[in-house]
């Protein structure tokens, strides 16, 4: 006959209509699968996609009668095993008591399959989407129904398991039949799909390989389905590492990173997977390896979509360009961040900082070290609880000439700080610091200083503090509030310079017993408690520069004078992410009670362990320290590399997750240990 071309819609009995705007249709929570009533629910819920896989399978009849006959009669094969399937459904509920049609129904399957074109379009949708998926739901509540003793239903899914293998394996024969043949399977299913439908829509966890492999999907197209990740529905937060802000903030928009800024800039631009939702996407420069994505999977982490950016941004033709966008967070907002987020700027549904051409003069101070000593010293003296803080005469002064550095110094030491420290406003990880630990200021240092105020107008003089436990507090800034996010240990060498960042499940548990004293003393949890006053505190002025997005305090704990420890709430404010945030960020897929320790391995550490390629030391790595990871899939322990060793050329970002905290208290022995 003819095809049918109407808008179909299935006929339904009144308590089976599709209710998608009316009633609650969603799948129901798990943790309460014991009961009858969440097992009913979930059979009803599977029942009502057999009984639209049925419809479906009709429409294809209707809608393609020249289609070959051997496929015709393929589906009118399939569509008997989908009545049965939902009359098998039908008949369990019964004998639980339940009526099918007694919860709400939704249409979605017909809404997103409905449209389709060609046959060639259906097993897409359908063969190799839905079904596909329902291997891995299917096979995955046959068991948790078997762990429950409800034997029924796990008969029920095994069936239903063993059949979706056919009727999966069946799309796939008519798909590589149909499909270009210059294009892999995968480009052909990835070219198929629109949007909202994509390959995220072909599985569930747990991933069943296993099922892929025997219905014939190839090595290439399982691991890319695999680590494949797109947002199913929610507006997506784009994420990009930029790391120089405070390069751009010293020198001005007008900066350029060196050579090797650039190198370690594209070695680590894998960072930000870390910091997001599995359905939020990351710009990169390089597209990633599927090896080293499948081997993150495994390790326990949900993956984002990664989108390609040149040089020039992000690509006229990306389907980001035309997507509602919920919130941009580059790494920093900095020149160059805003740079790659402008385009993206009229699809947001969210407020960001940039707001006109005024941001960047509204934010910068913000990065300055002498804006943090101070809102410290304002902090202070709002408090009445001195005698466990740093005295005010140790917070840094910012000092516009070589006459006022030299007098200040002099100063310090009157007061009885021998060792003094001269801070560039804008260097980082202990970078751009001059340590006047002699008494007599040299001629080089001399020419650092001088060096420094024509860069950068002024510098910072404070005391050298003998420093106990470094760490660092991390908030996310939203719009009208400022949101806790938690805490970091820092591991800093004698020379000041940034080692590592230590995530502890619980940070206040971990330190050692003089320094957990401190944090309680006098008062239970005033550590905690001061770091909450500090966030109010900075609030408003975060607020009033038009700022958004996280900040990382670094903090310390110190020995006075006295010979007791003594707090320094901020030694700087970064208003970006950190690797202090971001281990914080990979600490949310640990599992219970283990720890996690992140290093930037450099060159120099390559040469110094003897090996020539972060290849292979990378291999050598995880050979001592195998990932090993829950019932859960949650990361226990071993070496998770945060970018892939295989392209680094400059710096590996290693994480070290245990569960023995106090190896990691030790830090630069057992760990260097283990490197070697
Ligand atoms: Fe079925
Ligand atoms: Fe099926």
């Amino acid at each position: 006959g003819k095809p049918v071309l109407r808008d179909l819609s299935p006929e339904r009995n009144q308590v089976l209509q599709f209710k998608d705007h009316q009633g609650d249709t969603s799948f129901p929570a798990l943790h309460t699968l014991e009961k009858d009533e969440t097992r009913g629910r979930v059979l009803h819920f599977f029942a009502n996609h057999e009984l639209l896989a049925t419809e479906l399978m009709a429409l294809v009849l209707l809608k393609f009668p020249e289609a070959p006959k051997a496929f015709r009669r393929g589906i009118l094969k399939t569509l008997k095993d989908e009545q049965e399937h939902t009359r098998m459904y039908v008949r369990r509920l019964a004998d639980m008591g339940m009526v099918f049609g007694q919860f709400p129904v939704n249409g979605y399957f017909w809404k997103m399959i409905a449209p389709m074109s060609t046959p060639m379009d259906y097993v897409s949708r359908l063969s190799l989407t839905f079904e596909q998926a329902n291997l891995d739901f299917s096979a995955y509540f046959a068991q948790r129904f078997g762990l429950i003793g409800d034997r029924a239903s796990q008969a029920l899914m095994e069936k239903i398991y063993r059949d979706e293998l056919t009727h999966v394996g069946y799309g796939l024969k008519w798909f590589r039949r149909w499909k270009d043949p210059k294009l892999t399977d995968w480009q052909a299913y990835e070219k198929q799909l629109e949007f909202p439908m994509s390959p995220q829509r072909a599985k569930a966890a747990p991933f069943n390989l296993k099922a892929r492999q025997q219905v014939g999907l190839d090595a290439d197209f399982i691991q890319r389905l695999y680590v494949y990740s797109k947002s199913k529905g929610r507006t997506p937060r784009i994420h990009v590492f930029n790391p120089y802000a405070e390069q751009f903030m010293m020198a001005g928009p007008g900066f350029t990173p060196n050579r090797q800024q650039k190198s370690i800039q594209e070695d680590l631009e894998t960072l930000p997977l870390f910091l997001c939702r599995s359905d939020d996407v990351v710009l990169v420069r390089r597209p990633q390896r599927i090896a080293y994505l499948a081997k993150l999977k495994d390790s326990g982490f949900a993956l984002p979509q990664t989108e390609c950016v040149s040089e020039k941004g992000l690509e006229e033709a990306s389907e980001l360009r035309r997507r509602k966008v919920g919130a941009l967070c580059p790494w920093a907002w900095s020149p160059c961040g805003y740079q790659v987020m402008k385009p993206l700027m009229a699809q947001l549904t969210q407020a960001c900082p940039p707001v006109g051409e005024a941001w960047y003069e509204s934010i910068r101070p913000l990065f300055a070290k002498d804006w943090a000593a101070d809102q410290l010293r304002a902090f202070l003296r709002s408090r009445s609880d001195g005698q466990w803080l740093i005295a005010e005469d140790a917070i840094g002064q910012s000092c516009d000439s070589e006459v006022g550095v030299l007098s200040q110094i002099e100063c310090l030491r009157q007061k009885g700080y021998p060792r003094v420290v001269v801070k560039s406003l804008y260097g980082s990880a202990g970078g751009n610091m001059l340590r006047c630990w002699e008494s007599k200021i040299s001629e080089r240092q001399m020419g650092w200083i001088a060096n420094a105020l024509r860069r950068e107008g002024a510098l910072l003089v404070e005391p050298w503090l003998d420093r106990m436990m470094d760490f660092s507090v991390h908030w996310q800034v939203e719009p009208g509030a400022i949101r806790w996010i938690g805490w970091s240990h820092l591991k800093v060498d004698d020379r000041g310079h940034y080692r590592g960042s230590l995530w502890m499940p619980s940070f206040m548990r971990a330190m050692p017993k003089e320094l957990a004293k401190f944090a309680h003393e006098g008062e239970p949890e005033r550590l905690r408690r001061l770091f909450y006053d500090l966030k109010e505190f900075l609030f408003p002025h975060l607020k009033q520069a038009g700022y958004l997005g996280p900040v990382g305090v670094d903090a310390a704990i110190f020995r006075g004078g006295d010979g007791r420890p003594r707090l320094k709430p901020v030694i700087e404010i970064n208003p970006r992410y950190t690797m202090g945030r971001l281990s914080i960020e990979v600490g949310r897929h640990h599992a219970p009670g283990s720890a996690g320790y992140l290093q930037i391995l450099n060159q120099r550490d390559l040469e110094r362990h003897g090996h020539d390629s972060f290849d292979a030391w990378s291999r050598s790595i995880e050979k001592a320290l195998p990932v090993v990871t829950d019932e859960r899939g949650r990361l226990v322990s071993g070496a998770v590399f945060l970018n892939d060793p295989t392209t680094a050329s400059g710096c590996l970002a290693l994480w070290q997750a245990s569960r023995d905290i106090k190896a990691f208290w030790e830090v630069g022995h057992p760990l260097e240990a283990t490197l070697a």
